[in-house]
């Protein structure tokens, strides 16, 4: 007889976004005449940036021939990959990474979700509330997050840490010290970002507790003050308590050719029960190697083509158009009086319902009367009930469209 992990039956019946997109499909089988724009999932809409498309082709072209044909690649990525992020994505910021320290792969959504393999179920776990539902959901599977409490909709072994606009979504350090901290910058959802000042606090309460922290900087690239840092790296000895989790996603437009990266430095060290210290790095690599094969040959050269000079100019044009589609929305949504958070250095706009409207309902309301999908802002946590995010990935077209809607429905 085979046992189920039953923490798998604990999570609530689906993904949130798988959630969302049943609710969407009874939509337009009861509505087929209505015409939907979406800003829900944070999906790219725009096109592949051309040195991306190009180096593709000419890989596709290696492939071909058998002097150039490439199987199993390194389950650690390609080093041609590999040396181009660190040159271009630490190096110029005064921070250094041997090859061996970053792990290529098919996206942060995986190893933000696959870490957990190689961390302890008994540790206690933070985590910003609202948070990226993947999370949650990966450490109710690996049986860290206790019990749900229906009610408040928290799980009983995690700690939130709320991020309102009370209190402008800077989390506040804890006041019980935490093994592990999730944060996300620019966040998603909320679309906010930490200063380097209230960064380097968590730095500082990591140092001094002993806890890990799981940076997920997936929204880096859509940073556009001067101020805002990029990587955790910046904060001086982050290299000794924090794994900093990087995609081609949201940067480049890969969300349907997958590739992201995962810096583990070998400074940084956890413990066993015993209290000897382990280099993450290696049960990382060891994970790695055992459960993933790489990232395949022909995705890792678009991800390179990436940093050539024509890359990175294709790759701020798009970034520019959605954070263009950002300050669109923002102002129409705010010339109709609502408020909005986030859509500066980040491409989601986090919404507060009017007149203390549940998310769910707003979300329900803004589907039937508007035909624009949003995510209720409840489905990332607890303290996003009474908000709603919007993603600014559209399509010029419809971002416009959706406001002159929203408009026109308020
Ligand atoms: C989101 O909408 O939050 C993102 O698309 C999720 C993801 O990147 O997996």
């Amino acid at each position: 007889m085979a046992l189920v992990n039953e923490h798998f039956l604990e999570l609530p019946g689906s993904y949130l976004f798988s959630d969302i997109a049943k609710k969407v499909n009874t939509f337009k089988v009861t509505h087929p005449k209505q015409d939907i724009i979406r800003l829900g999932i944070g999906d790219v809409t725009q096109p592949l940036p051309k040195a991306s498309i190009e180096a593709m082709h000419k890989a596709v072209e290696e492939m071909t021939r058998k002097e150039t044909f490439r199987g199993y690649g390194p389950e650690q990525g390609y080093d041609f990959l590999i040396e181009a992020i660190i040159k271009n994505d630490y190096a110029p910021r005064g921070i250094y990474f041997s090859t061996s320290e970053v792990f290529v792969s098919d996206g942060a959504k995986s190893d933000t979700g696959n870490i957990g393999d190689i961390l302890g179920q008994d540790n206690s776990v933070g985590m910003t509330d609202p948070v990226y539902p993947v999370y949650i959901d990966s450490n109710v599977m690996g049986g860290r997050a206790g019990t749900l409490d229906a009610g408040t909709g928290r799980w009983s072994n995690i700690t939130y840490l709320p991020c309102t606009s009370e209190n402008d979504f800077t989390p506040a350090i804890p006041q019980k010290r935490v093994d592990i901290v999730y944060l996300c910058y620019p966040n998603n959802p909320t679309g906010t970002t930490l200063s380097k000042a209230e960064l380097k606090k968590w730095v500082d309460y990591a140092l001094e507790n002993d806890t890990l922290i799981l940076y997920d900087a997936a929204y880096e690239a859509y940073i556009q003050e001067k101020e805002v840092p990029h990587s955790i790296y910046e904060i001086k000895g982050a290299k000794k308590c924090a794994i900093e989790f990087r995609s081609f996603s949201k940067t480049a437009g890969f969300t349907g050719v997958r590739c992201g990266y995962t810096v583990v430095p070998k400074e940084l060290t956890a413990t066993t029960l015993k209290g000897e210290r382990v280099q993450l790095n290696k049960l990382w690599n060891r994970r790695q190697c055992t459960k993933f094969n790489g990232t395949s040959y022909i995705t890792q050269r678009a991800a390179e083509a990436i940093y050539s000079a024509e890359g990175k100019e294709q790759v701020k044009e798009t970034i520019s158009y959605y954070m263009t589609n950002a300050k669109i929305m923002k102002e129409g949504l705010e010339a109709t009086g609502l408020k909005v958070y986030g859509g500066v250095n980040a491409p989601y706009l986090w919404v507060k319902t009017p007149n203390g409207t549940g998310s769910w309902r707003f979300f329900e309301q803004m589907l039937y009367e508007a035909n624009v999908v949003g995510t209720p802002g409840v489905g990332f946590g607890p303290s996003g009930e009474g908000y709603i995010r919007l993603t600014a990935f559209g399509d010029r077209d419809d971002c416009v469209e959706a406001m002159r809607r929203i408009k026109n429905w308020l």
